[in-house]
């Protein structure tokens, strides 16, 4: 057994909830490969086989990452839309990545969607103020209780879709991570309502132990739609 996990184990200045999430860190195979590739998440390997699947990210296209910190999904979105094309957003604060405008801010705060749309007027040739591809990896600290991280990450969801609402174009394009529960029905029917496309992909990366999943949408149906403002 490798002497960094031994030490891990029986250290006594962690809790022991942070010991298994550290155990487990040692111990997961995409943490080594994220630290050989220069990526700055596991998380990363799951917004690339995303991108592998549905063929997402083009060059030109426009990106909002909402919960991007450390940045992985910035960092490999960059690389496929190109510099200034991506808004990255965060309640925590990132160490800069070339070419993606970073905005530390709580998305759910008042006025959240003018700032993003300002950010978004900004990048050059886009006075629309809108974007081609919205991503939300965002959750809420795990409370480790199933039924409310699943209530609290459909709120997340729900509000990042009426964002989406606002800022996406036409024919865009919205991945969502979600944890499935009892209401990921009335999310799935949401969306249905407002794409032309909508699938569940849990990618290889994402642990199996975990509920999570990606939704992803594709041919936003319009952004003057009143349908994504239904409750759920
Ligand atoms: C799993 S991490 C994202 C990892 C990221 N995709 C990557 O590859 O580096 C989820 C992030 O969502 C952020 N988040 C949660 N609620 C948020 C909110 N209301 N506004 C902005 N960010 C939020 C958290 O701060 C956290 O950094």
């Amino acid at each position: 057994m490798p002497q960094k996990f031994q030490q891990l184990k029986h250290s006594k200045r962690f809790s022991k909830s942070s010991k298994k999430w550290l155990l487990r860190q040692v111990n997961d195979q995409f943490v080594e490969r994220a630290k050989n590739e220069g990526w700055r998440s596991r998380a990363t390997f799951k917004i690339i086989e995303i991108d592998e699947k549905f063929k997402i990210f083009k060059k030109h296209k426009i990106v909002v990452d909402l919960g991007c910190a450390p940045g992985g999904w910035s960092q490999y979105c960059v690389g496929k839309v190109g510099e200034g094309n991506v808004v990255a957003i965060d309640l925590l604060p990132i160490s800069p990545i070339v070419g993606v405008n970073f905005m530390q801010l709580d998305f759910l705060s008042e006025n959240a969607s003018e700032k993003i749309i300002d950010e978004l007027k900004k990048i050059k040739h886009n006075s629309s103020g809108l974007c081609d591809i919205v991503l939300s990896d965002m959750a809420a600290n795990a409370t480790g209780d199933q039924n409310t991280d699943h209530l609290r990450i459909i709120g997340l969801l729900e509000e990042a879709l009426n964002l989406s609402q606002k800022i996406l174009k036409n024919q865009g394009c919205f991945v969502g991570k979600i944890f499935q529960g009892g209401s990921s029905k009335e999310i799935l029917n949401l969306l249905q309502q407002n794409f032309l496309s909508v699938k569940y992909f849990k990618p290889e990366s994402s642990r199996k132990d975990s509920s999570e999943t990606y939704l992803v949408a594709s041919g936003f149906k319009g952004h003057e739609s009143e349908k994504i403002k239904i409750m759920i």
